[in-house]
């Protein structure tokens, strides 16, 4: 049987997300979105589509959540976008209390699934996501880490001239203004940037790509990225899908690893059919173990900052 993948939120990173998926062929795909007809419409619209790319998978769109049972993956890209001027933390009140009740309905039907969680500010929707979910850290995970990676690497082969595909690279972090590209893990052909880039101007490239999502949403004034937010999903989904164990930055919740206990932060994981099978432990130079400290305190400093809205709400109902 086709593996089957659920994409929440048919806005532009869901669709976009669920045609990449649809042009590999390996898994049925349900697009979900409250907007009535939509998701319908674009599931209809990439299911036409595969006689012509030579596809089998079966594509469909819904409004409920019964036609996503027993999903293996279930990617969650619901939740307002980033306009000019906001920062992807300004989106955390509403769209915690989407990314809750889309996990738990999602999770109801699909108690096996991964869950891979996109929406802003992702580290912290991380945090919503296996509350909710009630599964294992280990089967809810945020992707942030390869878009903000594929970024950093893109700024730096345009810069050199050489192909992407040269360019390894990690940035770690939270996914935000303190987000922590690993110069110390960056090469290219195996060559340290260091002896390809002066000092300063690899700390140029660093700067665009921690202002990258915002440099999309200057641009687009009317949203933000997702060509290559669903590029950085269908790789996830890949690596578990397909049981590839590809290491990748994504967000995991660390138990000790980094010295951080019970945050999600974006780390090196191994990627594979039970979903984060681990957290690669890489030695950081003492700088950069404590710029990802600092990202961390970031990311708990939002994961309080729900602590004191749920509680705020709570004594409103009351
Ligand atoms: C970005 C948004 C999606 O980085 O967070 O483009």
């Amino acid at each position: 049987m086709r593996k089957k993948v659920t994409v929440i939120g048919a806005g532009n990173v869901g669709a976009t997300t669920a045609h990449r998926l649809a042009e590999r062929g390996y898994a049925d795909i349900v697009l979900l979105d409250i907007i009535e007809g939509m998701p319908q419409g674009k599931a209809l619209d990439l299911y036409e589509a595969s006689p012509v790319i030579g596809v089998d998978a079966k594509i469909t769109g819904t409004n409920s959540y019964g036609p996503t049972g027993n999903s293996d993956v279930v990617v969650i890209t619901s939740g307002i976008a980033r306009r000019p001027g906001m920062s992807r933390d300004d989106l955390l009140a509403t769209n915690m209390s989407i990314v809750r009740d889309v996990t738990e309905k999602a999770v109801a039907v699909s108690p096996a699934a991964t869950f891979i969680v996109v929406s802003n500010p992702l580290d912290a929707m991380c945090h919503v996501a296996y509350e909710a979910a009630r599964l294992p850290s280990s089967r809810v995970i945020g992707m942030a880490g390869i878009l903000d990676t594929a970024r950093y690497r893109s700024f730096i082969a345009e810069e050199l001239n050489v192909s992407v595909r040269d360019v390894n690279a990690y940035v770690l972090g939270g996914h935000g203004d303190t987000m922590v590209p690993l110069a110390s893990y960056t090469t290219v052909a195996g060559i340290p940037i260091e002896e390809l880039l002066p000092a300063s101007r690899l700390e140029e490239i660093i700067d665009r790509t921690r202002k990258g999502g915002a440099e999309i949403v200057g641009l687009l004034k009317t949203g933000s990225a997702f060509y290559a937010p669903s590029a950085a999903i269908v790789e996830m989904v890949d690596a578990i899908v397909l049981d590839q164990k590809r290491i990748l930055p994504c967000a995991a919740l660390l138990t000790g690893q980094f010295g951080i206990e019970d945050l999600y932060v974006g780390v090196p994981v191994k990627l594979g059919a039970d979903g984060a099978e681990q957290v690669m432990e890489i030695k950081l130079t003492p700088d950069e173990q404590e710029a990802l400290a600092a990202s961390a305190a970031a990311v708990q400093g939002l994961v309080d900052d729900m602590a004191r809205i749920t509680s705020e709400r709570a004594a409103e109902m009351s």
